[in-house]
């Protein structure tokens, strides 16, 4: 399927991306500018050719039709036999959204007002803090928006807690007055066991500083049966249907701890971001479209040039909770080894995706970015401008290192230039030894996106697109992105294992190192 784009790939293989800038118009000619950003994909390979033969891969892939029956309502996740519809959680100005010939949009709305009622009220008490207890895409999702969103946020404090291990709770409800926290249970399916037993944690340090549970818990489910025997009433549950995605969840219910930060007003700006995305994703045409160029790229690197790795370099503190973000969105998204048809996949699933926000990365990983063996395709984000207006040489020194960063990626340094580095200093061999480590292969590529500031709004475009981009990558790979069966089987185990551990059963059976493992538990556990 990629033949074509991999005989073109060896045709450029000698291609600097710095040549390809002697013509005067690439930088516009590869970039896009919509929405208020600027999305700058020049500093890659991809040449008119190749962007041609990308385009004419997504459409004979039917990346246009499929994108119209996921907006439709289609039962596109078909492993689950499920619609694909977070996108009706933004969707602010009603237009209906049939899922089997009903609109869900007055429950949307409904649901949305209600999350409005309970998150002023619980601005306006005496609440200190608010627990979100999730994980994965019940958590994710609003903890790397709280943080994001930290100049906006004038509600209670807002904490995190994921983990089984129960380091996390005990960490967090130190900080934290029984009388004035409230617990947000979320979870899609009101079963997963971290979740559930974080949540029973919370309840049992109330009850044992002597506060009763009465009205200190929400739910956030899809699950509202589960939600009421763990005692939670139902004017405290937010449903919502199986045609959310935990992963694509924060627009709705599972966001209300963003709206508690923010504010409706804030919230409801970050809704209008993503929709603002939705729309132009449905009506740019794919060149100009700019999930569908950020989804090529990826296609580009990852399928066809064998990078296996990308890395997503937020050039913004608040948005280091982003790359996690990132890796379940698209790793549990794509990271597929059969197709539609359940075939084995000819081609390589989706990338590891990684990263940190600059400058930190700069000083601890970027060395192997830039001289090691393998190619990393970066994506850097940065906004024009920081909050900070006291400190705007910040700022300035931030864009100047994100931009210092893929410039050099790409132009590198070549010998020459580090023998002038280090003439002087040292001569003879030694000087060409030296100068050998201070050369910098370049040739590498990278996209920039490029935004005003990051507000509510804002990031609702950066986190719709990335969705988008989710989908086109997995419309082009024939796979289903909207299930993740690859999580099943350790959960299975993690429940056989647990009575192993507790010393409640044997190990026997078990694999050596497995059972080795146990027992030094059992013997060091104390
Ligand atoms: O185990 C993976 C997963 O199912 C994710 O897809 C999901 O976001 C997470 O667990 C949490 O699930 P839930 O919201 O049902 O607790």
């Amino acid at each position: 399927m990629f033949e074509t784009l991999k005989q073109m790939a060896s045709k450029i293989a000698d291609c600097r991306i710095e040549a390809l800038f002697d013509d005067a118009g690439r930088a516009g000619a590869f970039s896009l500018n919509g929405l208020g950003m600027l999305f700058d994909y020049s500093k890659t390979q991809l040449d008119d050719n190749i962007r041609a033969a990308l385009l004419e891969l997504a459409e004979n892939a039917g990346v246009a039709a499929r994108r119209d029956a996921m907006f439709a309502g289609q039962k596109i996740n078909e492993t689950e036999g499920r619609a694909v519809l977070h996108t009706a959680l933004r969707n602010l100005d009603a237009a209906p959204v049939l899922v089997d010939g009903q609109d869900v949009m007055p429950e949307v709305l409904a649901t949305l007002g209600r999350m409005e009622t309970l998150a002023k009220e619980l601005r306006a008490s005496n609440v200190a803090d608010v627990v979100n207890i999730g994980i994965g895409g019940s958590d994710l999702g609003p903890a790397m928006a709280v943080l994001a969103l930290a100049p906006y946020h004038d509600g209670p404090n807002c904490h995190f807690v994921s983990n089984v291990d129960g380091a996390d709770i005990a960490d967090t409800l130190a900080k934290c007055d029984p009388e004035r926290t409230v617990f947000i249970v979320a979870s899609k399916t009101f079963t997963t066991i971290e979740t559930m037993t974080n949540a029973a944690s919370a309840k049992a340090w109330l009850a044992g500083k002597g506060v009763s549970d009465d009205g200190k818990f929400i739910a956030l489910s899809s699950n509202v049966e589960k939600a009421g025997e763990f005692g939670i009433p139902a004017d405290r549950v937010f449903g919502f249907e199986d045609w959310v995605g935990g992963r694509y969840s924060m627009w709705g219910p599972i966001g209300l701890s963003v709206m508690i930060a923010v504010g409706p007003e804030g919230f409801r700006a970050f809704l209008s971001g993503g929709q603002a995305m939705d729309r132009h994703f449905q009506t740019a045409p794919l060149a100009e479209n700019m999930p569908v160029l950020l989804a090529l790229v990826g296609i580009w690197h990852n399928q066809v040039l064998g990078h296996a790795t990308r890395a997503v370099l937020p050039y913004d503190n608040r948005l280091s909770r982003l790359p996690a973000y990132l890796q379940q969105l698209e790793m549990e998204s794509n990271g597929k080894g059969v197709s539609m048809d359940g075939v084995d996949l000819p081609y390589n699933s989706g990338p590891v995706v990684w990263g940190e926000p600059g400058t930190n990365g700069q000083h601890a990983f970027y060395q192997l970015i830039h001289q090691g063996t393998r190619v990393v395709p970066c994506e850097f984000m940065v906004a024009a401008s920081g909050h900070e207006v006291d400190l705007k040489h910040h700022h300035q020194l931030l864009i100047a290192n994100c931009l210092a960063q893929s410039e050099a990626l790409m132009r590198g340094r070549d010998l020459d230039e580090a023998r002038g580095k280090v003439a002087g200093k040292f001569e003879g061999d030694e000087l060409e030894r030296q100068a050998r480590h201070r050369v910098f292969p370049g040739n590498r590529p990278s996209t920039t996106l490029i935004y005003p500031k990051l507000d509510p709004e804002t990031l609702g475009k950066i986190i719709a697109l990335y969705e988008h981009r989710v989908f086109v990558e997995g419309v082009i790979l024939n796979i289903n992105s909207y299930d993740q069966w690859g999580v099943e089987l350790g959960k299975e185990l993690a429940t056989a294992l647990g009575p192993l551990v507790s010393g409640d059963a044997p190990a026997d059976g078990k694999d050596g190192s497995t059972a080795q493992l146990i027992d030094f538990v059992h013997k060091n556990a104390g």
